[in-house]
């Protein structure tokens, strides 16, 4: 095979009980012949099917299948192993393995270690059709592609059980290709981002605030994929319920205030700046000290203007390389370039929020990228597919600037 990516990379593969697990002796092999090491962790219904014997023959190194396994534990315990490895690979990934990663068990040696690794994961499901196509197993694949896991399969064909469809792993070559696309280039490598997501909250009292509808999602997409690409990621949040996506730095502010002054603190060596944070443009000038009763039919309340923190970014010198946002509900094109120019970015993503399939607190995403001398489209697809896009853009625009 061409060059995989994968020499002299260090791999952990998980096997789960089924009985594609005979095919995974074989991928070891393969995963050998193009330089990776290899270290197998077995569940405890994988060693019904295969014994850890056949995976220590073909991998040469000691098979791992207990958590509470000490000699196991002395040779190589279960944070080092999981500190060492630069990808797991679960092949095959059963449908009571990928429930157990779904929720975030850690009831074995594999379940804890995806806990406990940084490495990108990648999964090969394996199991009759009609588990494959039930709403259950699709709900929790659903759920770790969203959480950026690689999912590698399944392949359709004959099946063990007699069966014909989806269901199948996907061969042990296949396999291989598709690690090795995972360890592909990192053209952020050694580079700094700062990226603001989410919404801020700009306080009326004590138990009241105006805010306004942003999940985080596509800014959190961003930080894994800048993450992904290499760079040190600082991540500015306002309140989102998101996780912070692993090897990510996350500071989270409250106010459009809190978020300007923590991003002015983090410019400092900063190369790329990304704001992707839906700021409110104005807070209320001032906030009661205690809560407000109801009254009059009618309530004014005084705003003032937050700090416009993009065109703060791109006024300060050095500047890094700078990228704002906008949601526009019409004239998507003008509004952006307007904007672009006002606020003198180097690029500018927009979207049309208000129109399905697009903007705010939904999945998927389209965003039209301007700069000067060209502009382009990316999507529509899910965020995570459009940020890791938009990222490789930036990185060769960056990179050629
Ligand atoms: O002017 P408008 O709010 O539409 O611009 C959107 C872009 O500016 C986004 O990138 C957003 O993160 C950024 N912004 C900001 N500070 C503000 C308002 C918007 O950084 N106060």
């Amino acid at each position: 095979m061409s060059d995989t990516g994968l020499q002299g990379r260090r791999i952990i593969l998980g096997v789960s009980g089924g009985i594609a697990a005979y095919k995974s002796a074989d991928l070891v092999r393969r995963l050998r012949e193009v330089g990776a090491d290899v270290r197998v962790v077995m569940t405890r219904a994988a060693t019904e099917f295969v014994t850890p014997l056949t995976f220590q023959a073909v991998s040469g190194q000691p098979v791992h299948t207990s958590l509470l396994d000490s000699d196991a534990e002395a040779a190589m315990g279960h944070i080092e192993l999981a500190r060492w490895a630069e990808a797991v690979l679960i092949a095959p990934a059963s449908a009571d393995l990928l429930a157990r990663l779904a929720v975030g068990r850690a009831d074995d040696l594999l379940t804890t270690l995806v806990l406990a690794t940084e490495a990108p994961l990648a999964v090969a499901p394996a199991m009759n059709r009609v588990m494959w196509s039930h709403p259950a197993v699709a709900a929790n694949v659903h759920v770790l592609e969203r959480r950026g896991v690689a999912i590698l399969g399944p392949g359709s064909g004959d099946q063990a059980c007699g069966e014909q469809g989806a269901g199948r792993m996907l061969e042990p070559l296949d396999l291989v290709r598709r690690l090795g696309s995972l360890f592909g280039p990192r053209p952020l490598q050694g580079k700094t981002v700062v990226i603001t997501a989410g919404p801020t909250r700009e306080p009326l009292d004590p138990v009241r605030f105006i805010s306004n509808r942003s999940s985080g999602r596509m800014g959190f997409a961003l930080a894994a994929a800048a993450r992904d690409a290499g760079a040190a990621v600082h991540l500015v949040s306002g309140p989102v319920s998101l996780p912070t996506p692993a090897g990510v730095r996350r500071l989270d502010v409250e106010t459009a205030g809190e978020m300007h002054e923590t991003v002015m603190g983090t410019l400092d060596g900063c190369d790329i700046f990304i704001g992707c944070a839906a700021v409110a443009d104005y807070r209320p000038a001032t906030v009661a000290a205690g809560k407000l009763k109801k009254g009059d039919q009618r309530m004014q309340v005084d705003m003032e203007r937050n700090p416009d923190i993009l065109a703060a970014v791109a006024a300060s010198s050095p500047r890094p390389y700078t990228v704002g946002f906008a949601a526009e509900t019409d004239d998507l094109q003008g509004h952006a370039e307007a904007k672009r120019l006002a606020k003198r970015l180097d690029l500018i993503a927009a979207n049309l929020v208000g129109v399905p399939g697009s903007g705010f607190e939904v999945a998927d995403n389209r965003l039209w990228l301007r700069w000067q001398g060209g502009d382009c489209w990316l999507g529509p697809a899910s965020k995570e597919q459009v940020a890791s896009e938009l990222i490789a853009f930036i990185a060769e625009r960056f990179n050629r600037e």
